[in-house]
């Protein structure tokens, strides 16, 4: 059995201790994101997954956005001296892929398939989810470290106008990626008797 793809599943992990000491390009980063999401499936081939790549200037403006907003949300200044560090060690990645599906496309194929109606949005959040592990993992092929965050929808409107996101792109999810500064701790499983049967 080729285990190849396996092992990289399993080197992909949630990494907190993101740094900006990369050893790919913006472009290689650009292409290796567009193949991922490009070569993930969607119910119908519906293709409703959106991306955007912030470097540099952008990366910091949403990291700022994010800790600005969390200000009013928070329910002490003692709670919000924790997350302004927790949002820095976003900030301190390199970068940071914005995931968005395109309502319109699924509201297109609600129209168009009926029968399917009611699967169409959690189909295409499953298509997101699939993209989204796609370009995680082929980072860490790379050893390129990330992790996942949702301060969606909050940050919604300030995110739409700041990169100007079409009307019908509806925000899912923000990683963060960047050097691996720190690895992550071994994590746990549960048993595969209470997760898997196997029957012949
Ligand atoms: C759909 C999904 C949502 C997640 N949301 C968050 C999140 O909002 N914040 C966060 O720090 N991690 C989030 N995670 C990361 C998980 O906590 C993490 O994947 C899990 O604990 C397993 O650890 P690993 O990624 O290192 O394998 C999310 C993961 C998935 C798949």
């Amino acid at each position: 059995m080729d285990t190849q793809f396996l092992d990289t599943l399993k080197k992909r992990r949630s990494i907190y201790n993101l740094g900006k000491n990369m050893t790919l390009t913006d472009d290689e980063i650009n292409s290796l994101v567009k193949m991922a999401i490009r070569e993930s499936p969607t119910s119908f081939n519906a293709q409703t997954t959106r991306a955007v790549i912030l470097y540099g200037k952008k990366h910091d403006q949403l990291w700022d956005i994010v800790v600005n907003r969390l200000k009013s949300e928070v329910p002490s200044a003692q709670v919000y001296e924790t997350t302004k560090q927790k949002v820095a060690s976003f900030k301190a990645a390199y970068g940071t892929i914005l995931y968005f599906t395109d309502r319109a496309v699924v509201a297109n194929y609600e129209k168009q398939v009926p029968l399917y109606a009611v699967n169409i949005e959690p189909w295409s959040e499953q298509g997101l989810g699939g993209a989204q592990q796609n370009v995680w993992t082929a980072l860490a092929a790379n050893n390129i470290g990330a992790n996942v965050q949702h301060y969606n929808p909050i940050i919604d409107g300030e995110v739409r106008l700041a990169f100007d996101i079409p009307e019908t792109w509806v925000l899912r999810a923000q990683m963060p990626f960047g050097s691996i500064e720190q690895p992550a701790a071994p994590k746990t499983y549960i048993d595969d008797h209470d997760r898997f049967k196997v029957l012949k």
